[in-house]
């Protein structure tokens, strides 16, 4: 019970890696909100939170909306008597070489992945900041943000955007003991990859992963939940790479 009493709004929670944190964070005894475009994604995470003896709520909306955005974080604070973390998992990608990016292609990935968390994330730490400070802001970002991986332009260059985000934050919000951190997973199996990657794509990575597997969204949880903890009361500003070992790897060579 490492969130008990702790008040969460998980932004994208309506599948994937948002869900396995909100799942998880209900879990470690937090009061959970689950945030989504997608309303019939983020009720049957809700379902699932209570029919494991939990509470949550959703709420419907889109990050990239300010008005939607500010809506969010009233219910989240209204209902949960206050915010102490927000997890920004909300993103989309798309797979495309980069004399293929059209201009609205590259303006709406922005506009999801990169500013969709500035104005979460600007907004929660509003509502910490005027409520005397403390909390937690988890960003998930992605290998691509430290790693120029073909075919992923546009959204490769909102996760590295991302990973600036999250560095400004922690050193502008330090003062008032909010921390901030980012999550880089390699792929981790989820609605957003079984989409995405081919076979042939899965082959291609496995040849790359130390560990010869994509993550388990549990398994990205279980990072955010640390970052969330007290146990993670003085890291700030950083990322934690939950990627099987890729970053630290250059060729693997098989001898
Ligand atoms: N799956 C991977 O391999 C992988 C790897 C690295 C990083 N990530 C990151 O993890 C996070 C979650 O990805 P996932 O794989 O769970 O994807 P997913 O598609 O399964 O879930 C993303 C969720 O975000 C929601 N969403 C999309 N646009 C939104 C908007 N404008 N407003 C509100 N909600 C919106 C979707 O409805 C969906 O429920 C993303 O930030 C992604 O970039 C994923």
């Amino acid at each position: 019970m490492q969130l008990k009493n702790k008040s969460a709004l998980i932004t994208g929670g309506g599948s994937g890696v948002g869900r396995a944190i909100a799942e998880h964070f209900a879990g470690e005894g937090a009061r959970v909100a689950v945030a989504d475009i997608d309303q019939e994604g983020a009720e049957q995470t809700v379902d699932s939170i209570k029919a494991n003896g939990a509470d949550a709520f959703s709420i419907a909306g889109d990050v990239s909306a300010p008005a939607e955005v500010a809506s969010m974080i009233d219910q989240a604070v209204a209902k949960n008597g206050g915010l102490n973390i927000i997890v920004n998992s909300a993103a989309i990608a798309r797979v495309q070489k980069f004399l293929d990016i059209t201009l609205q292609d590259w303006n709406e990935m922005l506009a999801v992945n990169l500013t969709g968390v500035f104005l979460c994330a600007q907004a929660a730490a509003r509502h910490m900041v005027k409520f005397g400070g403390g909390g937690r802001i988890i960003n998930i970002s992605s290998v691509n943000g430290q790693r120029a991986i073909s075919g992923r332009g546009a959204y490769t260059v909102a996760k590295g955007g991302l990973e600036m985000l999250t560095k400004i934050m922690a050193a502008e919000l330090g003062e008032w003991n909010i921390t901030v951190n980012s999550i880089a997973p390699a792929p981790v199996d989820t609605p957003m990859i079984k989409k995405m990657h081919t076979q042939s794509t899965r082959e291609q990575w496995y040849r790359v992963l130390p560990i010869k597997r994509y993550a388990r969204p549990e398994e990205i949880a279980h990072a955010a939940a640390f970052l969330a903890s007290d146990n993670a009361a003085y890291i700030s500003g950083h990322t934690l790479n939950v990627d099987g070992g890729f970053n630290a790897t250059g060729l693997l060579l098989d001898l």
